[in-house]
């Protein structure tokens, strides 16, 4: 069942490549981006977007926010699903309300989209699992089409929720009239690029697990980027946390100097995500001052960086979003390649369930 893997985590981490083609599969059409799924007429009216989702496809809500204003100049705002039932939501009719759930069956996630419903608000579901609970009560959903997943980490029902939330964002600035054709030709190329992004290159993948050897211990990792890298920090954090127990916290790289950066020394781990297409200078100063402080860098970039203690090298891309993709797998090898160190059970990891249907 494995398929000569030593986890499905392992498995699906290998799989992304193809589950991404499934998810495109159909969408993209003469270089524009078609859902058969919406009809345009189901977003006029639509003013702002708001998404709601909980753990990874948080994550991936929050990148995707960032896509969409880029992409489509709409306002755009998302929350943890358990936060926004409970603090009273102002919500307004002119809002499409968009939920992201692997499983469909979270409990926060279906309650805060019967919320959106009954304030009357258009919702639309972004599931993996369909006639799951949260694509029966959605107005429309799109699949991400991965697959099953069994690891209990998620790893291609994030890189798949992302693939659709960019296309998504597409979609909105073909209604909006925002991007000019060239810049739209660049994003379709990019998007279609993204399988070769997302495959493990194997001496990648040994390069990896020969230095996850030097974080097996330590008081804790900061995992910092900017931008659209912030909320795969985030992901890249919550990842090693779950499989490998250890102490971790996603971090937007700006913020460091005001608080966290007293925490720097050499058992403070910093992995650094320094893309190259997007904010490069900023990113590397802000990891220039963690290294002035002793914080021990492990740098993710396409670009030589002298300071780093350790070096993982993607390749060269012209768009950051296959940056995103490739440094998203190093991410998941990596928190993987720890946690197999460590001795852990890397698809069942303790206290945790694959679909949490209580709140
Ligand atoms: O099935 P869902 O996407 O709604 O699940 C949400 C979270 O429980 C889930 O992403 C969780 O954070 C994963 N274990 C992360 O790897």
């Amino acid at each position: 069942q494995k398929g000569g893997y030593r986890f499905f985590m392992e498995k699906e981490i290998y799989e992304q490549s193809d589950v991404i083609t499934e998810t495109m599969m159909g969408r993209v059409v003469n270089s524009h981006i078609e859902f058969e799924e919406i009809e345009s007429e189901f977003l006029q009216e639509i003013k702002a977007i708001k998404i709601c989702a909980c753990g990874t496809s948080y994550h991936a809500g929050l990148s995707g926010a960032y896509l969409i204003e880029k992409l489509a100049r709409i306002p755009v705002s998302c929350e943890i699903a358990s936060e926004f039932r409970y603090k009273d939501p102002v919500l307004h009719k002119d809002t499409l309300f968009i939920v992201i759930s692997q499983s469909g069956e979270t409990a926060d996630t279906l309650e805060a989209l019967k919320m959106a419903k009954s304030a009357g608000l258009k919702t639309l579901a972004i599931c993996n699992v369909d006639n799951s609970s949260i694509v029966r009560l959605a107005d429309r959903t799109i699949l991400t089409r991965a697959g099953i997943e069994k690891g209990v980490a998620s790893t291609k029902a994030f890189t798949t929720q992302v693939m659709v939330l960019w296309m998504l964002a597409l979609y909105f600035s073909q209604l909006t009239n925002t991007l000019d054709e060239n810049s739209r030709a660049k994003e379709i190329e990019a998007l279609l690029h993204t399988p070769h992004a997302l495959k493990v290159d194997e001496n990648l993948h040994e390069r990896i697990r020969r230095l996850s050897k030097r974080y097996l211990h330590g008081h804790g990792f900061f995992f910092i980027g900017r931008d659209i890298f912030f909320p795969l920090a985030l992901e890249g954090a919550l990842k090693l946390k779950e499989i490998s127990y250890l102490h971790a916290e996603g971090y937007p790289a700006g913020e460091m100097k005001h608080g966290p950066i007293a925490l720097a020394d050499p058992e403070l781990f910093t992995i650094a995500l320094m893309p190259k297409n997007l904010l490069y200078d900023k990113i590397k100063s802000n990891v220039e001052e963690l290294s002035a402080r002793d914080s021990t860098i492990c740098a993710i970039s396409s670009q030589e960086f002298e300071l780093a203690d350790d070096f993982v090298r993607i390749h060269t891309w012209d768009h950051y979003m296959l940056e995103y993709y490739e440094m998203a797998v190093v991410l998941q090898l990596l928190a993987m390649e720890i946690a197999i160190r460590l001795g852990n059970d890397v698809d069942m990891p303790r206290n945790l369930a694959k679909s949490v249907t209580v709140e």
